[in-house]
């Protein structure tokens, strides 16, 4: 039986993956950034699953506002990284998972989460920048990856409710899903951050922290967070927090915090990461 071992959340700005590609790393501007990746980079060489379902944005790269689905999920054999602009990322073709990603689609379905089936989609720094900032810099990634992207471009995005409970259904799917597989489940995104108006710049260290301790065990108070609520509070982009949410809604009741970073700014954004597991997981591993 497949199962999910732990959950990883991470800030995804772009500025973060320039400074791997382009071997900044050492500057002392983003020494402390890639200081607080130091343990999870060590940790996951033990921990590397067979699939990861990565949650995440398209930052219209891939997907153009001509169709913006609200939740989708990818099908495909391989990911090639988008063109952002720049062209895309030097970093390896993400290898795919079909056949769980198909298993998940049918059960979520099945639980009535209408989701919309990605044959091909090229993935932006939302699921690239992750992935370099966890696995470094490799021929090839350690791990399939199930890319499930969010709608957090264009109103009307998803509630932070909606969220952990698609979440719950993704746990429900891999569970079922009868292969011996390791997944984990990522959120990608956030935290406090606002790119453009008049507030652009704009970072909450209040609300971020708040976020993260009530992301243990308070996490009844998040899923009331509106969508105004965290425009107002962590900016125009910190609703990418509610990737964050799936994570977590995956990873069932109880969980253990093994790691928290928090760091401002690395480009316009607070950027936070944790690293989780749930508690029955802990357990059958003792
Ligand atoms: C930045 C952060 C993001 O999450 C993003 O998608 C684009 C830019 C930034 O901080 O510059
Ligand atoms: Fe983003």
């Amino acid at each position: 039986m497949a199962r999910i071992t732990a959950g990883i959340a991470t800030s995804h700005v772009p500025a973060i993956g320039a400074a791997i590609d382009l071997g900044k790393t050492g500057d002392e501007y983003w020494k402390p950034v890639f200081a607080g990746y130091e343990w999870v980079k060590n940790w996951i060489l033990d921990e590397t699953p067979d699939v990861i379902i990565l949650c995440y944005n398209d930052h219209a790269s891939s997907m153009m506002l001509d169709i913006v689905p609200t939740f989708a999920i990818g099908f495909a054999e391989e990911f090639e990284p988008a063109d952002e602009g720049w062209g895309p990322r030097p970093v390896p073709t993400v290898v795919g998972c079909p056949e769980l990603a198909g298993h998940i689609a049918e059960q979520l379905v099945i639980d009535e989460f209408d989701i919309t089936i990605m044959n091909h989609i090229d993935v932006d720094h939302g699921l690239t920048v992750p992935l370099s900032l966890v696995f470094g810099q490799v021929d090839e990634w350690p791990v399939r990856v199930i890319p499930l992207a969010v709608n957090v471009t264009q109103f009307p995005t998803p509630s932070g409710n909606r969220c952990f409970t698609l979440g719950q259904a993704i746990a429900d799917a891999v569970e079922s899903f009868p292969a011996d597989l390791n997944v984990q489940i990522w959120g990608t995104g956030g935290m406090s951050h606002q790119l453009q108006g008049p507030r652009a710049g704009l970072i909450n260290p209040k609300f971020d922290n708040a976020f993260l301790d009530r992301l243990i065990d308070r996490t009844d108070e998040l899923r009331q967070i509106t969508r105004l609520e965290f425009l107002r509070e962590s900016g125009s982009e910190g609703i990418e927090l509610i990737m964050w949410l799936i994570m977590r809604g995956a990873l069932g009741k109880d969980v253990e915090e093994l790691y928290r970073f928090y760091h401002v700014p690395a480009s316009n954004t607070a950027v936070g990461h944790v690293v989780m597991r749930p508690k029955t997981a802990q357990a059958a591993d003792d």
